[in-house]
């Protein structure tokens, strides 16, 4: 393996890390208050700079899908949106509306799945 596909590979963990845990900070709030944590805008920042990071090709032999990887940015921005929002709810009203408590982590799987399903 050359270094460069190792740095990659790196950069592809650290990936994981932050999809690891924005969906785990997610599951725990899922099984108990239901609300947004400060853990799960650091899983994000993380998935964001090491995804935005990987669309770019170097490492790889083979070509990006850049329809996919845009996709994924736009869900990853709506989700931070929805973070935000529902930061600021809690803030007034102590807790967060369900249908945006239950998007996010909907929203979060659907990136892990396009990564994944979509080639
Ligand atoms: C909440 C947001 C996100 C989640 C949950 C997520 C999840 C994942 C997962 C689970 C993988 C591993 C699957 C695989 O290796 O095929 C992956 C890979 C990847 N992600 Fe994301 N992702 C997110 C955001 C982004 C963003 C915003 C970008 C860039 C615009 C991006 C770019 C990539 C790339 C390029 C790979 C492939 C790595 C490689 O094999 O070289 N991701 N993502």
């Amino acid at each position: 393996m050359e270094p460069i596909q190792v740095l990659r590979g790196v950069v592809v963990l650290i990936h994981l890390i932050g999809f690891a845990t924005l969906f785990g900070a997610w599951v725990v709030e899922a099984f108990g208050k239901r609300g947004v944590t400060s853990l799960m805008n650091w899983g994000l920042l993380i998935a964001a700079v090491a995804g935005i990071a990987l669309a770019a090709p170097w490492g790889i032999t083979w070509d990006l899908n850049y329809v996919k990887l845009g996709v994924k940015l736009v869900i990853l921005v709506v989700i931070g949106a929805l973070i935000g929002i529902g930061a600021a709810r809690q803030r007034k009203s102590g807790s967060v509306p369900p249908a945006l408590f239950w998007s996010i982590g909907v929203l979060t799987l659907a990136n892990a799945g396009i990564a994944v399903l979509w080639r």
